[in-house]
Order: C-alpha cells, then structure tokens, then sequence
C-alpha cells in the first residue's frame, strides 16, 4: 500500500508564526509536526510515500527528509500549486498511486493511542472500499461530520455542517482503494471551491463501502491549527514523553521497532544527535 502526507495548505491561522517556515515543519515539543503522520503511515507497515506540498515549501520539506533511505522508507515529493482541495491529492498523486489502494494523512494530524498499531494494520489490509477514523468531539460543526448507526456503519457524512447528526468528527486519516483516483476525478468543486474529501467519502457510503473506525476514549487526536492548540499538543507530547519515558512518533524508533532498519542503522542513526534525543536512541540500543 502506498500512502500521501498532505502538507499544502498556507498556515495562515498561525501566522507570523509559520511566515518563514510550513507550519507542518514547526515544532510539535521535541521533533517537526510531520514526523507524527509519517510515523502513523509506517504503524500501518507503509513504507512508500508521497509528500505533497506548495511550491514554497517542497524544498524544506525535502531538505528536512530526504529520500527516507535512512529510516528504510521511500519519500517522494509532489507539489499542489494552490490549495484546492483534499481529494485533489488523488489526481495528483495518480502516477504514485499506480492503481494500488492508498491512505491519505493530513500534515496537522497528530494521533496517539493504545491499539493504533492494530488499528492501523487492519486498514491497511483491507483492499476494498475505504475506512475512515472518527473521533467524539465537542464541537463537530467544525469538521466533516459522520452519523451511525448502532452497529457503528455509516449513515450519513456530511461536511461542516451546521446541525450535526452525531458528535463524530472525521479525522485526518483515510484509507482507499484502487478506486480513490477515479472517483477523485469526478467530483466538482464545492461551494468553498475545493474538491471534498467529504464528497469522495459520499461515494464510498453511498456503494456501501465505507467503514468507520471509531477512535475511543482515552486516545487522543490534537489540534495544531491555532498557536493555542499548537501549544496545547506540545505540552501533550511532552507530558507523555516525560511521564512514561517513550517517546510519541520518533521515526527511527518507530523504523527500528517495523524491523525496516536494523539494529547497527538505528546505532548510527543515534551518532547524528548529540543531545537527549539522541540518548533516547542510544538506550533502545542497549536494551532492546
Ligand atoms: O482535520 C480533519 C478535517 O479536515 C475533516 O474533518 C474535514 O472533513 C476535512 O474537510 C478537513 O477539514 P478542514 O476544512 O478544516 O481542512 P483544512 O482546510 O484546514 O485542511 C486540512 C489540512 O490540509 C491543512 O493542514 C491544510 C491542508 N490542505 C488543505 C487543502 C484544502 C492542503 O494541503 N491542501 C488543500 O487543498
């Protein structure tokens, strides 16, 4: 399966803050915010992927990751000239995606939780139809909202709306078929001028083909979309981090633990830090 990171949009509800660099590059407490959906696509055992990003900002992004060899993964870079949409990533993308299923993970997308992993592997195993993951939130008119029924199939999904059917956000995270580029193809732009990823959904519910993973108390999905909850995710991490001695989303363990690199790459993965992170490393080393 191969996966897409997309990292395009402007940031501009955090600027000045993310003025010199994408908001996806800045800090999330102790490593760049994009770290955390890169992790998330290797949990699902993907390891071919695609960045998409805006003509400003691709070469950072390339700067920063390189071609993933490292960590044995492979990164390729595409670029979206204007935002115009989430699903637009699938036309896109069409060349990458080669006729093969794919997950989507938005840039700002933080996830953590006990069981991801499995989760994650579930989804990506499945070759039909698409799955999408939800999340109860206190203000759904916010997001792309989805209604189920009491055997938690979907129902209906619909985008912003201004009376939502549940409480169910649709997060970040979306896994398809081989069919997602074709259906991309024939959505028309929405009343905001963008191709909806809720309207791509719609056509997976309305073949009956879109499962909904529900994402329970006790896991988290952060917000970076205000310097507010931009603040709020740090303190998160560093709380986890500090409180249970692991790290949340340090891509060379995460490579490391995927058996994707061995145990001598992980050691001189280590050699490039001088520092605590770098110690972190050296310790899984040791004892694993
Ligand atoms: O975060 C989950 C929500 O993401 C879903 O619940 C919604 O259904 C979905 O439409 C989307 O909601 P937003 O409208 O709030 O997404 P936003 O425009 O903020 O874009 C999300 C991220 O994707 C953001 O980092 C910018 C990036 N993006 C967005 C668009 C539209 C791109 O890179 N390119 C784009 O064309």
């Amino acid at each position: 399966m191969k996966g897409i990171i997309l990292a395009a949009g402007n940031g501009t509800r955090l600027y000045p803050a993310s003025l010199p660099i994408s908001k996806i590059l800045l800090p999330v407490y102790d490593k760049p915010m994009i770290y955390y959906p890169i992790t998330t696509l290797m949990l699902a055992n993907i390891r071919d992927i695609l960045i998409i990003s805006n003509p400003y900002d691709i070469a950072n992004f390339e700067k920063v990751l390189g071609d993933g060899s490292k960590l044995g993964v492979k990164f390729s870079y595409a670029i979206q000239q204007v935002p115009r949409g989430i699903a637009e990533s699938f036309i896109i993308a069409e060349e990458f995606i080669n006729n093969e299923p794919v997950a989507l993970i938005l840039g700002d997308n933080i996830f953590h939780g006990f069981g991801f992993g499995s989760m994650l592997t579930c989804a990506q195993k499945e070759n039909k139809g698409a799955t999408i993951f939800v999340y109860k939130v206190k203000d759904p008119e916010r997001f792309g909202v989805v209604e189920v029924d009491e055997k938690g199939r979907a129902i209906s999904i619909e985008e912003k709306p201004k009376e939502p059917k549940s409480d169910y956000a649709v997060t970040g995270l979306y896994f398809y078929d081989k069919n997602v580029v074709e259906y991309a193809k024939s959505l028309k732009p929405s009343k905001r001028g963008e191709l909806e990823i809720t309207d791509l959904n719609k056509i997976y519910l309305s073949e009956n083909k879109l499962k909904v993973e529900i994402l329970g108390r006790g896991f988290a999905w952060l917000d970076t979309g205000t310097t507010e909850t931009l603040l709020q995710a740090s303190n998160f991490v560093s709380a986890m981090e500090i409180n249970t001695g692991l790290k949340i989303s340090c891509v060379e363990e995460v490579a490391y633990r995927m058996g994707f690199i061995s145990k001598e790459d992980l050691a001189s993965l280590a050699k490039n830090f001088n520092n605590t992170y770098g110690d972190y490393l050296r310790r899984i080393v040791l004892k694993n």
